[in-house]
């Protein structure tokens, strides 16, 4: 006869006790949902993102509303412009779609909504590209140093739009010290920065490029965007955003990096984010269309990784969906 004195099934014989010594909550204070927002005056579907839409700016505002009520407290943007160019203009111009989405959201919305611009470029050039070419050397590349002061502008046009955090996600060397700069001596020295650090050249940014219209026209994004096999230097990324300045820190995509997020988090003690990318998205969307999955609890178990993992904050598109099914 076994004789046990050991049995960690006792603690899960009922949902009541299992709740009891449950390590891990996800709760609606950890989520921050991206939406997009843009210059056409018709609110379309994201063909790849069921659920996830391109909002006018009107359209946005109740969006919005309804994701508040669903218990959402903040909200990354991304704009799409009515036009793009070389330099990506209408990535930091005064009445561009982001800042002028974030005034209108401001009058209508206090400081209990936290409003986060997402900041680059690759939304508004022409060649799809995160920052600006350069086209004299004897390789077209991203001109890093070029592209900063343009994303600094932006961080300021978005800040005196009414923004509560900036996010850079170009990953530009130095960028967070030049947006930290910019933003201190424009007045803006309270406004925090989270940084997307490690973030790797990943195809599971396929459905984004489609929601946003920012497929880079030639070449990728492998000379800015890390390499996936790296774990070192993800630490590295990491650190020298803190040192300039990064307030929050970021890993990027979420599911096939959980170990940079958790090696992230037991290196360094800022608040860490994740973002549960487009593709991961996607995948659950269309496995849950053929019904081979139970949806709500993938989602349960995905969103629940991220922060046993180690993330304070989770960038997720089922935010609204996830926040709903906790009311
Ligand atoms: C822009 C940006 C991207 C994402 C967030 N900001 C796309 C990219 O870098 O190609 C990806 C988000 C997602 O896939 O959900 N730099
Ligand atoms: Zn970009």
């Amino acid at each position: 006869m076994v004789n046990l004195v050991q049995r960690p099934r006792r603690l899960r014989t009922t949902d009541s006790i299992r709740r009891l010594v449950r390590e891990t909550h996800v709760t609606v204070d950890d989520l921050l949902y991206p939406m997009f927002v843009t210059t056409d005056d018709a609110v379309t579907e994201i063909a790849s993102m069921p659920g996830i839409y391109r909002y006018p700016v009107d359209a946005l505002l109740h969006a919005v509303e309804k994701a508040v009520n669903a218990g959402i407290h903040a909200i990354m943007l991304f704009g799409l412009p009515a036009s793009k160019d070389e330099l990506g203009s209408e990535g930091y111009a005064l009445d561009g779609i982001v800042p002028t989405a974030i005034e209108a959201l401001r009058r209508n919305f206090d400081r209990s909504l936290t409003i986060v611009p997402d900041v680059c470029l690759c939304e508004y050039t022409s060649h799809g590209h995160c920052g600006i070419i350069n086209h004299s050397g004897a390789e077209t590349d991203v001109d890093n140093d070029a592209t900063l002061k343009l994303l600094a502008r932006a961080a300021i046009t978005y800040a005196q739009a009414g923004a509560d955090m900036i996010a850079p996600s170009d990953m530009m060397d130095g960028r967070v010290g030049a947006i930290r700069a910019a933003l201190d001596s424009s007045g803006f020295k309270s406004m925090p920065i989270m940084a997307y650090s490690a973030k790797y050249a990943s195809a599971y940014y396929g459905p984004f490029r489609e929601a946003a219209d920012s497929a880079p026209q030639f070449g990728d994004r492998r000379s800015y965007q890390m390499d996936p096999p790296n774990r070192r230097e993800a630490i590295r990324e990491i650190a020298l955003d803190i040192e300039e300045g990064a307030d929050i820190v970021m890993v990027k995509p979420g599911l096939a990096y959980l170990d940079i997020l958790r090696e992230a988090r037991d290196n360094f003690d800022v608040p860490m984010a994740v973002y549960n990318v487009s593709g991961e998205y996607s995948m659950v969307k269309a496995a849950a269309a053929n019904g081979w999955i139970d949806e709500d609890r993938v989602i349960n178990e995905t969103l629940t990784a991220f922060k046993r993992a180690g993330a304070d904050i989770i960038l997720t598109y089922h935010a609204v969906e996830y926040a709903l099914r906790l009311q």
